[in-house]
């Protein structure tokens, strides 16, 4: 069977996409056994960071991968400290993608085809969306079939979610893509206000069965990306990996 692809993808910064990505595709490779590829596409290269990989140590990156034709899958993976869990770092060359890419009739099918090999290599691949809409988010969703959204719960955060299910709703059109869906909503950065009770509630009621619990602040899960290591390699009886857990098995339990 073909891999199952999972994007992580909200326009706004700073609303868990790494962190969900990261820990999920961790969960689903060192938990479930599956066979998982990460494939970062933010400038920031945050995803293979949080892996303890240095994505600058990597002579090639995604952005090869893209661009250069002679250029495999093989070429810009690496392996991680979790079993099963593969990576292609992103850099700051990403940033020239939209340009290098621009007059390409194909341009928004470069990463799917990229990923062609990855099919049947794979169970599962997870794609770490960079904050912005463009070029490299429209190629994630041509090569992704469900749509993860974290949403901050924090002022404006609903606008973001709007403009996700727009977008989706643009790329599933334009490119006759009807396979495209937003398979789960993860409310993040939780604290118990009245004005995050009140976003969550919406969530609910817009995507009934379609959203997560709250995945709350927690230091150790902010701790564990900044030493480079999964939340089940730093924290593993935490309530952060509880709480990851829970949205890694509604992950899980979207795509069946
Ligand atoms: N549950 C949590 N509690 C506390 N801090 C968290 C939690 N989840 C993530 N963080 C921290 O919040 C910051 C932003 O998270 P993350 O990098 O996952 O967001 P992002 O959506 O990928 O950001 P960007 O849009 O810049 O790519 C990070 O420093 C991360 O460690
Ligand atoms: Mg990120």
């Amino acid at each position: 069977m073909a891999a199952r692809r999972i994007a992580f993808i909200n326009e706004k910064g700073g609303t868990c996409k790494t962190t969900l990505a990261v820990n999920v595709a961790a969960y689903l490779a060192g938990k479930k056994k599956r066979r998982v590829l990460l494939v970062d596409l933010d400038t920031q290269g945050h995803a293979a960071k949080s892996l303890g990989v240095d994505p600058r140590g990597a002579l090639r990156n995604v952005f090869h991968l893209l661009t250069e034709p002679g250029v495999t899958l093989d070429e810009v993976t690496l392996p991680t400290s979790t079993e099963h869990l593969f990576v292609v770092p992103s850099w700051k060359d990403m940033a020239e993608f939209p340009t290098v890419a621009g007059n390409d009739a194909r341009r928004a099918y470069r990463l799917q085809e990229a990923l062609a090999p990855a099919l049947e290599r794979y169970d599962v691949i997870v794609f770490d969306a960079p904050p912005s809409l463009g070029l490299t988010t429209t190629n994630i969703l041509v090569a992704a079939e469900e749509v993860v959204v974290p949403v901050a719960t924090t002022y404006l955060a609903l606008d973001g979610c709007a403009e996700m299910v727009d977008t989706v709703a643009e790329v599933k059109a334009r490119f006759g893509h009807d396979a495209l869906r937003i398979s789960l909503v993860v409310p993040t950065l939780y604290r118990k206000t009245q004005l995050a009770d009140e976003i969550v509630e919406k969530l609910k009621a817009y995507f009934p069965k379609r959203t997560a619990e709250p995945f709350a602040l927690s230091v150790t899960v902010d701790e564990a990306q900044s030493h480079g290591k999964t939340i089940w390699e730093y924290a593993p009886w935490s309530r952060g990996a509880t709480m990851l857990q829970g949205i890694a098995e509604a992950v899980d339990r979207a795509g069946t």
